[in-house]
């Protein structure tokens, strides 16, 4: 599929209502069928990758279905069925559903094989793999690769210092250190988001924070909930980025989730000088959510940003990167050698792409360096396979010269299903 932006928008406003948050999707889904009872989650996402968690979950056992908009998942506890004679788990494209479940199937007391697509099957696992085997699970393959094979045992306690920021290296040691007897401790490099420490407590396992280090109590009974997820501050940053950059645009984004370990892009696009304003702030269950109001034609000025801020915002680099074009001086991103290995290479991809449109855009080893400010102009453009690389050219064309047309943009329903009718309906 291509999508085609014609510009410039003559009106851009109203109010856009954003899809669940993903990382929160997927772990409800997934602590919730590791809990006794029922857990009713609101506001599921219904994108591709966290689909991918539920048929995974189907395929061990538990069941989970909709009803009127709500995900309900009848829990079986920490044992999950075995697969049985197809023991192969898909992950799809979702390097989430991937992660966790290697830390769920690690404490099962069957094998199962744990696939993914092309893409997938480039990225790193042996962050996740190695800390596991020192757990005492049995992972057989390329360590490092998907397809692995997880055979799960007896688990042992390990204190542990992850080398990378990862939520999801954390989620994993957390979700495998319920199935140890004793402590399991991770330390993390530089803070990333919390939503399973928050969740897991929710379900009512003992997870204790001290500064970077966590710690959980294994073999925790944990009990169904309800969870209401909040909208995705990942999929919002593309609407503030369009906000910014295209000049009378007006948008309400209501109920977005502003957990600290997420909400950097906000402060950071206000530093660039845009006119953002967080009202209602409220707690829903452990998440913090907010109204944001985006108001366009605040001059935009470049900003340097890396170290420890990094891990907050590093799924809305591709939006920053966009509004950083459209900014007077220049964006220097450093210390995001992560993006390298997400669902593509997002360096190369947007200084391949954003560059294709005219702006000023080099790669750097660990991040980028943007000279904004030169309009851009249309171009065709490549998702790279990326939903977030297709959002965030969708959004760079909203504010160019001429059309752009984004190819292979069906990738957006990975995490953002209606993406394009949202932005269309603030043009009406
Ligand atoms: C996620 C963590 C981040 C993020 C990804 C979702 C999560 O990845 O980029 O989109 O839900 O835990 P890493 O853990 O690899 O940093």
């Amino acid at each position: 599929m291509m999508i085609i932006i014609t510009n410039p928008p003559e009106k851009l406003s109203g109010e856009a209502a954003m899809p669940g948050d993903k990382s929160i999707s997927h772990r409800a889904a997934v602590i919730g069928a590791l809990a006794h009872g029922t857990t009713e989650v609101q506001g599921f996402l219904r994108g591709e990758d966290c689909l991918a968690t539920i048929r995974c979950l189907k395929a061990l056992g538990v069941e989970l279905h909709f009803v009127r908009g709500k995900l309900i998942i009848r829990g079986r506890g920490r044992h999950l069925a075995s697969p049985g004679e197809a023991p192969l788990l898909d992950a799809g494209n979702s390097g989430t559903t991937a992660r966790l479940l290697m830390g769920l199937l690690a404490g099962q007391r069957f094998g199962a094989i744990l696939t993914g697509d092309s893409s997938l099957q480039r990225r790193p696992m042996e962050r996740v793999a190695a800390p596991l085997r020192l757990m005492g699970a049995n992972i057989e393959g390329d360590g490092s690769r998907l397809p692995l094979r997880i055979k799960g045992g007896k688990l042992k306690p390990i204190h542990y210092k992850m080398p990378v920021a990862s939520a999801q290296v954390k989620s994993a040691l957390l979700l495998a250190g319920l199935f140890a007897a004793g402590e399991t401790v991770i330390e993390e490099p530089a803070p990333s988001r919390n939503h399973t420490e928050l969740m897991l407590t929710q379900f009512g396992a003992a997870v204790c924070v001290e500064g970077s280090r966590i710690s959980i109590r294994g073999e925790a009974e944990l009990k169904g909930c309800t969870v209401k997820v909040p909208g995705d501050i990942s999929a919002a940053a593309f609407f503030l980025a369009a906000g910014c950059i295209v000049p009378g645009a007006e948008i309400w984004l209501r109920d977005v989730g502003v957990n600290p370990t997420r909400a950097g892009i906000i402060d950071l696009l206000k530093e660039m000088g845009a006119d953002i304003q967080v009202q209602n702030r409220r707690m829903w269950g452990r998440e913090a959510v907010a109204d944001l109001l985006v108001k366009g034609g605040a001059p935009l000025r470049g900003v340097a940003v890396g170290g420890e801020i990094i891990p907050n915002i590093i799924d809305e680099i591709p939006a920053l990167a966009v509004v950083a074009a459209y900014a007077q001086g220049e964006t220097i991103i450093r210390d995001a050698g992560e993006l390298r290995v997400k669902e593509s290479d997002r360096i190369a991809a947007l200084a391949g792409e954003l560059g294709k449109m005219g702006a000023r855009i080099e790669e750097l080893p660990d991040g980028l360096r943007i000279r904004g400010g030169s309009p851009l102009c249309g171009a065709v453009v490549e998702s790279h396979g990326d939903h977030r690389i297709a959002m965030a050219l969708a959004v760079a064309g909203l504010a160019a010269k001429g059309d752009t047309a984004v190819r292979h943009a069906s990738v957006i329903n990975i995490s953002f299903p209606g993406f394009m009718e949202t932005l269309r309906r603030l043009t009406l």
